[in-house]
């Protein structure tokens, strides 16, 4: 989704909202905008492509100088991706301008109502029509800019971070936030606005967390002054301590994001279950269940709201949750249960997984189960993020920044996260006896070591990778707790290839895309030791009978499916609720190496964003 940054104070503020841009491309967008303030005057410059075209762009038009400056990479909502749509957006007066990341629902009935009082507007934005809105009010009203956003938010209905300037009065930046996330840095004489710290991270380590419905009034070289926006109430800023450093949000020799993150899982399982295991004492210790452990443990239902790759941790969740726990288990799409008049009671627990904790469909999710009285634990890897704030308690993955647009450390550290909560609540409920239970997290804490092994299969998966990378179409096949990492495989190879991959239970596969099988089309089939084994024996001879092309997923050592397939992929054996974190690592790794070889993207695919915090 768009990215925010902006600065004020005494440095140049283009080498600091550039290279904070490019630390936001990681968000998904389609064109770029910088707009600087040099004394005399504002000087704009946007443009369709990456910063690096904007940068070139601006740098020809002398759009270099200046110690104030806002920047806004976009991801199109209203209107196709091209110049005139690109953020900032001036003013009608061309006093004001304003970068946005959000939607702006009810921008229609705005539009129409200032066009009938003589506002023009360039772009098919719905921020255009915001600033003009805040102009409209400001001029009319007679008010300051901090009052007339004000007075403006409080007319819309959506979604915003915003950042607005007015040249007129140079020596302030307003910002909001509803929805979207919106970090403020706070320096010597200097701030910084972003979407997130890691623009402002070398500068500083002390930030404000807006909370939705708040605005900042930040004063060149004075303070930070907070706001609610619906009664105006004076708010005293929070400035927290940030834990990011440099070196996690840089690509630290790797070729890209999404490769390092991959070899980063074995210390981020490691982090996430840092502390929380007590081997020798056969304890896990997790304050965010136990300070709720009735609330949890005499739960009738466990509803599991999240998108995409969280969706698929979900789905692991729901295996490990009904086997260990015994309480049953609903996986649901964020974004249809919020829209599906679900029946939710009190005695439901919902657990809302995200790993930027920002993504729209599962924060309005958890406003409705809370709405309707039941219990919302959250699953996040972004301290602070409105997910991890709106829910009423939770557990982070700490898997460090994600940088990568497709999701890999996220997903792993989510299911070592989610196997910890059922683990401790089996522990409570006396489900697991005390050597089941050391078995489990002696297995647990083997996994790191088992993930680094399967990290060794690298050159082999690149091999297969170069012989497949042209097909045009490939299924995923699993079962049990495989069955969501077939889904996670097809949909990483999907999101960074652009190859069509369909993920399926594979016993499902003969009810219909096995139709789809001839000797063109790659198969991968997760076929370890534990669980299942057998049938997926039997699903491997249906499809090898169809001549399709077979890449399977196996255990150490093994020789039956080695008969059949035509490549196999060997992982170490581990219990069979802890495989998907290591069967998931060589189609990690296959998805890579074939967009490599396809020459896509792979940290910035094309459409996708890593945040999607509009509906
Ligand atoms: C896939 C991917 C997306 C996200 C989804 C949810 O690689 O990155 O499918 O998993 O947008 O995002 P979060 O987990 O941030 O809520």
């Amino acid at each position: 989704m768009c990215g925010i940054v902006g600065y004020i104070g005494g440095k140049q503020a283009y080498p600091i909202v550039t290279k904070g841009l490019e630390r936001l491309e990681y968000r998904g967008y389609d064109s770029a905008g910088i707009v600087l303030f040099d004394a005399e005057d504002i000087k704009l410059c946007k443009t369709k492509g990456k910063v690096a075209d904007l940068k070139s762009k601006a740098e020809l038009e002398g759009v270099t100088s200046g110690n104030i400056g806002l920047g806004h990479t976009r991801w199109a909502t209203h209107g196709v991706p091209n110049d005139v749509n690109a953020h900032p957006h001036y003013s009608n007066s061309g006093n004001l301008v304003i970068i946005h990341n959000g939607i702006i629902e009810n921008y229609g009935a705005i539009k129409k109502a200032l066009q009938k009082r003589g506002y023009h507007f360039e772009s098919d934005t719905d921020t255009e029509v915001l600033v003009n809105l805040i102009e409209d009010i400001k001029l009319n009203e007679g008010v300051k800019l901090g009052k007339a956003v004000q007075l403006a938010l409080n007319q819309v209905i959506g979604a915003y971070a915003i950042a607005v300037f007015d040249k007129t009065k140079p020596d302030e930046i307003i910002a909001a936030k509803l929805g979207s996330p919106l970090a403020i840095g706070v320096g010597e004489d200097e701030f910084f606005i972003a979407s997130d710290a890691s623009p402002f991270i070398e500068f500083t380590n002390n930030a404000i967390y807006l909370e939705d419905e708040q605005m900042a009034i930040i004063r060149r070289g004075r303070d930070v002054k907070v706001r609610q926006i619906r009664d105006d109430k004076a708010v005293a800023p929070y400035v927290q301590e940030l834990q990011l450093n440099l070196e996690q949000i840089e690509k630290n020799g790797y070729d890209h994001f999404m490769l390092k993150e991959i070899h980063e899982q074995p210390d981020a399982i490691k982090d996430t279950y840092r502390g929380r295991l007590l081997l020798n004492d056969g304890i896990i210790k997790m304050a965010g269940i136990e300070d709720n452990i009735e609330r949890l443990t005499s739960a009738q239902r466990i509803i599991i709201v999240a998108c995409g790759t969280s969706w698929h941790a979900g789905l692991v969740a729901e295996y490990i949750f009904e086997d260990l726990i015994r309480i049953p288990v609903e996986v649901e799409y964020a974004s249809e249960f919020r829209y599906r008049n679900p029946v939710i009671t009190p005695n439901d627990v919902v657990i809302a997984i995200s790993q930027s904790g920002e993504t729209a469909d599962t924060l309005a999710a958890i406003k409705l189960a809370k709405e309707k009285g039941a219990f919302v634990f959250g699953v996040c890897n972004v301290v602070g993020s409105s997910i991890a704030r709106e829910t009423h308690a939770g557990a982070y993955t700490h898997a460090g920044p994600e940088i990568g647009v497709a999701s890999t450390k996220a997903f792993t550290t989510q299911i070592t996260v989610l196997s910890l909560i059922a683990l401790k609540l089996a522990q409570f409920k006396g489900m697991l006896s005390a050597s089941q239970l050391r078995e489990y997290i002696a297995e647990m804490e083997a996994i790191p070591a088992k993930v680094e092994e399967c990290l060794k299969v690298d050159a082999h998966v690149k091999y297969i990778s170069s012989m497949y990378k042209d097909s045009p179409n490939f299924l995923y096949l699993g079962r049990g707790y495989n069955f969501p990492v077939a889904l996670e495989g097809a949909l990483k190879l999907k999101e960074i290839s652009y190859i069509h991959a369909e993920g399926y239970p594979a016993a499902e596969m003969k009810h219909g895309p096995i139709a789809l099988i001839d000797e063109h089309m790659p198969v991968v089939v997760i076929a370890t030791k534990r669980g299942h084994y057998e049938k997926v024996l039997s699903n491997i001879q249906e499809i090898k009978s169809r001549k399709a092309k077979i890449i399977a997923v196996v255990t150490k050592g093994d020789t039956e499916v080695r008969e059949m397939a035509d490549h196999v992929i060997e992982v170490p054996e581990t219990l069979e609720g802890l495989t998907p974190l290591i069967t998931t690592i060589p189609l990690q790794l296959l998805s890579y190496h074939i967009a490599v070889m396809r020459e896509c993207n792979v940290d910035q695919p094309r459409n996708l964003a890593k945040s999607v915090t509009v509906e």
